[in-house]
């Protein structure tokens, strides 16, 4: 690939410094993907400026005119405090006709709504755990036509914010607290899913509409007791010591027949191409002990960091950590935007 200009878009908060050195595990953490990316594409020999933002749309427009990018690489998660507003900002770039990498405002805006995601999936007959939603200010009313347990989470927030243990409910009593408490602690309305029990499984796809999808990447939990609720909660993924503590481990997962692997590999890009998806995402599924396969969301710009699940995933099927960052740039300078069809 030819030397590019890249503009690394990330929050400002997360603008990593030129060495590791110094810093403990958990702030290198917080900016790990920034680091890596930034520092990947550098050896690479791109010429690469990280922008950090947090609530000026100016700063994008002055990095247009004064670095005149070829490529945003865009790791934004949010902008004004906001998750959802991701997608703004990347209409922002269209608008600008500027080409940026991963997935477009559209498919943004599908999947990041989870209830909305879910109706569309239903629509095309991809199997998801039954739901309904709680909105924020309304008391719980439990349909007739779901049964416990049930899983409370929010409907629109990630990184599996407020979920613990106790999102899996068992009666309306507790049902009614953990929605209430999605409420008020994540401020977005409840979503409650029909708890499906099962293996953790996490699908990578690469491509705008030839689809790469990488091999089956699954989450166990090795020191886990029988019984033990078996979910990626926030401790889970984000709490080192928690993580040994119950054996942790994302891994190729293993032992699934080839006709079930053909059937998540279909599943998931229907998944992809209901939602608008584009660049690369993640796809999150369980699968039950009898077979039957749950579409539990869809993760566009899922985490890039070197050694993480998406890139590990991509790894195992021979893409290395460079090549996976230069088919992301190849597929954002392909990608037909509108602006670029008039
Ligand atoms: N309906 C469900 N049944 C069983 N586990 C679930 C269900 N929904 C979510 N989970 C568990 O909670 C985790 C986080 O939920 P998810 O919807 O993927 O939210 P996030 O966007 O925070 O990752 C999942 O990875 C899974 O372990
Ligand atoms: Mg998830």
């Amino acid at each position: 690939m030819k030397k590019l200009r890249v503009l690394v878009l990330m929050h400002e908060s997360l603008v990593p410094p030129d060495s590791l050195d110094g810093y403990s595990d958990e702030e290198i953490m917080e900016w790990k993907t920034e680091f890596d990316v930034v520092t990947t594409l550098r050896e690479m020999g791109h010429v690469v400026l990280p922008l950090g933002v947090c609530d000026d749309l100016g700063d994008l427009r002055r990095a247009t005119e004064d670095f005149k990018p070829h490529i945003w690489f865009n790791l934004l998660e949010e902008f004004h405090g906001v998750g959802v507003y991701d997608q703004h900002v990347v209409s922002y770039l269209e608008l600008m006709k500027q080409h940026y990498t991963g997935c477009n405002p559209r498919g943004l805006l599908l999947a990041h709504d989870k209830p909305l995601a879910k109706k569309i999936l239903s629509f095309h007959k991809i199997p998801s755990p039954g739901f309904f939603v709680v909105p924020r200010g309304k008391k719980t009313r439990l349909p007739n036509n779901i049964d416990f347990p049930l899983l409370v989470k929010s409907a629109s927030e990630d990184a599996s914010l407020g979920i613990t243990d106790a999102s899996i409910v068992h009666d309306p009593i507790q049902l009614e607290e953990r929605v209430e408490f999605i409420h008020t602690a994540t401020e977005t309305d409840a979503l409650v899913e029909t708890f499906i029990e099962g293996r953790e499984l996490y699908v990578g796809l690469i491509g705008n509409r030839q689809l790469n999808v990488l091999p089956i990447w699954e989450m166990i939990f090795e020191n886990a007791k029988p019984g033990d609720p078996r979910i990626a909660t926030s401790r889970v993924k984000w709490d080192f010591k928690h993580q040994k503590k119950l054996g942790i481990k994302t891994i190729r997962a293993e032992g699934i027949p080839p006709e079930v692997e053909t059937r998540i590999n279909n599943v998931c890009k229907r998944v992809y191409k209901a939602l608008s998806l584009s660049g690369y995402a993640r796809i999150d599924l369980r699968l039950r002990n009898d077979g039957k396969l749950f579409v539990i969301e869809a993760n566009p710009n899922p985490n890039l960091s070197f050694g993480e699940d998406f890139a590990e995933s991509a790894e195992n099927a021979g893409i290395s950590y460079e090549s996976l960052l230069t088919k992301i740039i190849s597929l954002g300078l392909n990608y037909q935007a509108q602006w670029r069809l008039v």
